[in-house]
């Protein structure tokens, strides 16, 4: 066993966990010190990575009452087919590190949820093998520097059966991870990216002085020279429904919608590329009103509850992706663990819902919002007043 394997049999019986922060903890008590900052960590300073969750804890929501909600439902429609839930599984890479079984076990998990699930482009499974589960399949796609590997990649990915493809736009290159820089972070022998470099070794396996084996990998094979121009590319040359994620600006949004892109994520990559960028929730008012339905808005970074849930809803979102959340459920307790967490969200998000009266997600993207306690950020949707030096409560959102 390497330092960087999963400590054995530490594994936590998944129903005692009560909330995705119980999740974190079981999946922080087996995970070595290296793998557990290479998943928790965030880019510089960390100041958007903790903004994320204080953004979310400065929003609340004004319930309605006297609407019925003894049938409430958390169906949702997301890219123009129904899921169980208004969540999908954000791509997240090298899962094999947490698991052995990696991406399968999540993927599992989440189709016995009822919600897509989204493949890294730095998967350590291959699609085929995801897709062949049965699901509802995502391919992330990084835009690799050898010319037309991207496309290539995407190919594969439509080829394999995934139903969308999923533009990562915010990484040129990886923001600067001081946690994986410290720790001189390296990939251990058995766990591969299997869609690049043949699946072979490659130089996220070798450990660097001063620097992160990962960071210097992904320096190499991704392109920084990405633009609308590739956008317009990918998109005349797949008919999957095509995602943009890592969207922060209203132009972005509807520049996106204008490039035939079915939907954007709002999403600054759980704190992990610019560090100072906005938290996604703040971002998303401003662009959901933008877009006007001319794409679907997804949001994630920080959802941690069902009511983060309902807030992203309330705030002009038709669904949010989880990141950390399952993979923490992978490292406590396998496809049981994953299983855990997408139970918990909708658990959460069917109390949440009922108790803002609302019997279905519809009825929560009505709701309205208050912002308190800090100084007002950005303006957001219509009605939301505020800017620098504004009032410490502002209302969002809603008739
Ligand atoms: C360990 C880790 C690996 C990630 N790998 C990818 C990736 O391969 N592609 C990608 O687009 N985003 C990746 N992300 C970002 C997630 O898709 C998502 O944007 C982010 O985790 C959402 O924030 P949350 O973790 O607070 O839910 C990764 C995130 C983490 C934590």
């Amino acid at each position: 066993m390497s330092c960087e394997d999963p400590a054995p049999g530490g594994a936590a019986a998944a129903d005692t966990l009560l909330t995705l922060e119980d999740v974190e903890r079981a999946a922080a008590a087996v995970l070595p010190a290296g793998v557990r900052d290479f998943v928790a960590g965030g880019s510089g300073r960390e100041r958007t990575l903790a903004a994320n969750r204080e953004a979310f804890d400065r929003v609340f929501v004004r319930p309605r009452v006297l609407r019925d909600v003894s049938r409430c439902a958390t169906g949702a429609d997301l890219l123009g087919r129904p899921a169980r839930m208004p969540v999908a599984v954000a791509p997240v890479a090298y899962q094999a590190l947490v698991h052995p079984e990696g991406e399968l076990a999540a993927a599992r998990a989440a189709k016995a949820a009822g919600v897509p699930f989204t493949v890294s482009t730095l998967s350590t499974v291959p699609v085929e093998e995801i897709t062949a589960l049965g699901g509802r399949v995502w391919f992330q796609l990084y835009w690799l520097r050898e010319p037309g590997r991207a496309l290539e990649l995407a190919r594969r990915a439509e080829d394999a059966g995934c139903e969308a493809l999923m533009l990562t736009v915010d990484v040129p290159w990886m923001g600067r991870r001081l946690r994986d820089v410290r720790n001189e972070f390296a990939l251990p022998e058995r766990v591969r990216a299997v869609h690049l470099d043949g699946g072979g070794a490659s130089a996220a396996h070798r450990r660097a002085a001063g620097a992160s084996a990962v960071a210097v990998h992904t320096g190499q094979e991704f392109s920084s020279a990405l633009t609308w121009a590739h956008v317009a590319e990918l998109r005349a040359q797949t008919r999957l429904p095509l995602l943009l994620k890592g969207v922060l600006a209203a132009e972005d949004a509807v520049r996106a919608a204008e490039f035939g892109v079915d939907a954007v994520v709002v999403s600054n990559h759980g704190g992990r590329q610019l560090d100072g960028a906005l938290p996604s929730i703040e971002a998303l008012p401003e662009i959901a009103e933008a877009v006007g339905g001319s794409c679907q808005v997804l949001l994630d970074s920080g959802v941690r509850s069902g009511t983060d849930v309902l807030k992203a809803l309330a705030l002009g979102a038709s669904g949010v992706l989880v990141g950390r959340p399952p993979v923490w459920g992978l490292a406590a307790a396998g496809e049981a663990g994953v299983h855990r967490v997408l139970g918990l969200l909708s658990a959460e998000l069917s109390d949440a819902l009922g108790l803002a009266g609302c019997a279905t997600v519809a009825d929560a993207r009505r709701l309205r919002t208050v912002r308190s306690g800090a100084a007002a950020g950005p303006a957001g949707a219509a009605g939301l007043s505020g800017g620098r030096g504004g009032p410490a409560r502002v209302e969002a959102g809603g008739p």
